[in-house]
């Protein structure tokens, strides 16, 4: 794969029930990622979908009365429908219900049988239908008569059955070898760590059939078995690049996956399984896996089955879809849990979007508007709080490829907000209003070097707040070929006599 092609991923969603915050969480993350590496001249591909097959699907069918096809066709339209609400970029939209992904996961699944790596036995033990995840005896507690996972709190029943079983157990030193050699394989560190110690602690051979329903990929020459969910859902990655065309131009320019974008909840299946089935079916494993943490609402998950959610459309209704992707960005530290509330929303957007961002373009816009009726010149002289600026950006810009290279997007955001800050300041300071009639010249140049810094900064803040970014890029009328960040790399954005046209209001205060 090409060095500038990148290709980023979002898990494919359970079609269970409504999408809540915690999916629309993941999803802008991984949005936000895919859309800086475009406006770095990437070319990018961003997958996101729906993931259709297993019990827990065929589960919530049956409650609602509907073939499984039937209830997929109608939630998995929901979810395709709030990718457009979140202003998602992404280039495909995949249903493992789908004849490409059925061929795929086939093909996986003969290079499986091919290598060696699956045999036939009989599962006996716990299963989780809402994480579709088997788990250890070591890993269960009982309350009342029923069992739950430790791991995720979910219920988990018996089950024996015959099974197909995945030869996990022998990966085991293998995948060790795989993150020593690929010590940024998975990020956060501190879920590299966990990772690593799971599977130093020792691996069991996986199942990866069921008997004991219907609705999923049979077993190629074994119609008895359907596919281990996992199995077949994390093939949706290659499915979508026309594998098993490996000759194909969405492969050849694509694989192996750029970046995961995962919750901390499925780490397990993307960090361990995941890598384990591809090396065996010796396909190159992905180059990132990105844990983030969950969204919490109190001390708990946010989550459906909880029923403790804050609704993502209600939210964008009442607020704006630029407002709740930068909320969600800015505060939830990504690696970590982060408690969200309609409070700390408001006051996100009152002091970084209205006060900060917001106010800056508002005052410069309105300032050229009135006095210089929308055109400004720049003479030669650079004065030295001009210069002071211009540095104090350069400190702040320098490492911020870096810091998205490795998804910390926090430390990015931090530094943007800083420079929007400290161009407010510099305007207050210099004081272009008391220059209207005694400096014109410098008045000019002053508000000049506040668009060069508007510009950039829209820039910068476009993968995160596309609509409100590109009003201003297009009312300071800014070439298309120069919206990208090749101003890091000193390209000039404005020329030294810029037009520019009317800007309305960008983000509302919130009393
Ligand atoms: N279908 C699987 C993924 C298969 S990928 C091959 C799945 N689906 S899910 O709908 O349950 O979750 C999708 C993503 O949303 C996961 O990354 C999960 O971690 C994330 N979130 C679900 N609830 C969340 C929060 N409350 N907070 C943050 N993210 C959470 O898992």
């Amino acid at each position: 794969m090409n060095q500038n092609n990148f290709y980023i991923t979002t898990p494919i969603y359970y079609p269970s029930g409504e999408p809540h915050m915690g999916h629309a969480y993941s999803s802008i993350l991984a949005d936000v990622f895919a859309r800086f590496k475009r406006n770095d001249n990437c070319k990018v591909h961003f997958l996101t979908g729906t993931d259709e097959h297993g019990l827990k699907i065929q589960k919530a069918a049956e409650k609602n009365g509907l073939e499984p096809i039937i209830y997929c066709n109608k939630i998995s339209k929901i979810f395709k429908n709030f990718t457009k609400k979140l202003n998602l970029s992404n280039d495909d939209f995949i249903r493992t219900t789908e004849k490409r992904h059925h061929k795929s996961v086939n093909d996986l699944w003969d290079r499986l049988v091919k290598s060696g790596d699956i045999y036939l036995s009989k599962y006996e033990g716990w299963y989780s239908v809402s994480d579709e995840a088997y788990y250890n005896s070591d890993e269960i507690i009982e309350k009342g008569g029923e069992r739950f996972s430790t791991f995720s709190g979910s219920q988990v029943e018996w089950v024996e059955e015959e099974s197909f079983f995945f030869k996990l157990s022998s990966w085991q030193e293998k995948l060790l070898e795989f993150y020593a050699n690929n010590s940024k394989f998975i990020l956060p560190i501190s879920r590299r760590n966990e990772v690593v110690n799971f599977v130093k602690s020792g691996l069991k051979d996986l199942s990866v059939s069921r008997t004991s329903f219907t609705w999923g990929i049979k077993v190629p020459n074994n119609d008895k078995h359907v596919i281990y969910v996992w199995l077949d859902a994390l093939t949706n990655y290659l499915s979508a690049l026309n594998f098993p065309n490996t000759d194909d131009k969405l492969y050849k320019s694509f694989w192996p996956a750029s970046l995961h974008v995962i919750g901390k909840d499925i780490l397990r299946f993307h960090a361990i399984y995941w890598p384990a089935f591809l090396l065996a079916a010796k396909i190159k494993p992905p180059s990132r896996v990105f844990g983030h943490g969950w969204i919490l609402s109190g001390e708990e998950k946010m989550s459906k089955s909880k029923g403790n959610i804050l609704d993502p459309l209600g939210v964008i209704k009442k607020y704006g879809i630029d407002e709740l992707r930068y909320y969600l960005m800015k505060e939830v530290s990504h690696g970590n849990d982060g408690n969200i509330s309609l409070k700390s929303l408001e006051n996100c957007i009152n002091s970084d979007l209205a006060n900060n961002y917001g106010n800056l373009c508002q005052r410069v816009f309105s300032f050229v508007k009135n006095n210089c009726k929308n055109k400004i010149i720049k003479t030669k002289n650079i004065s030295e709080a001009d210069k002071k600026l211009i540095k104090q950006t350069k400190n702040f810009t320098k490492d911020l490829r870096n810091l998205m290279n490795y998804q910390n997007l926090n430390n990015y955001i931090k530094s943007v907000i800083s420079i929007s800050f400290l161009t407010n300041k510099y305007i207050n300071d210099e004081e272009p209003w008391k220059l209207k009639k005694s400096n014109i010249k410098k008045m000019n140049n002053i508000l000049h070097l506040s668009l060069e810094q508007i510009a950039k900064i829209s820039i910068l803040l476009n993968p995160i707040i596309p609509d409100a970014t590109t009003k201003v890029l297009k009312a300071l009328k800014i070439k298309a070929d120069l919206i990208n960040l090749s101003f890091l790399d000193g390209k000039k954005l404005l020329s030294n006599e810029t037009k520019i046209s009317e800007l309305n209001i960008l983000f509302k205060k919130i009393n």
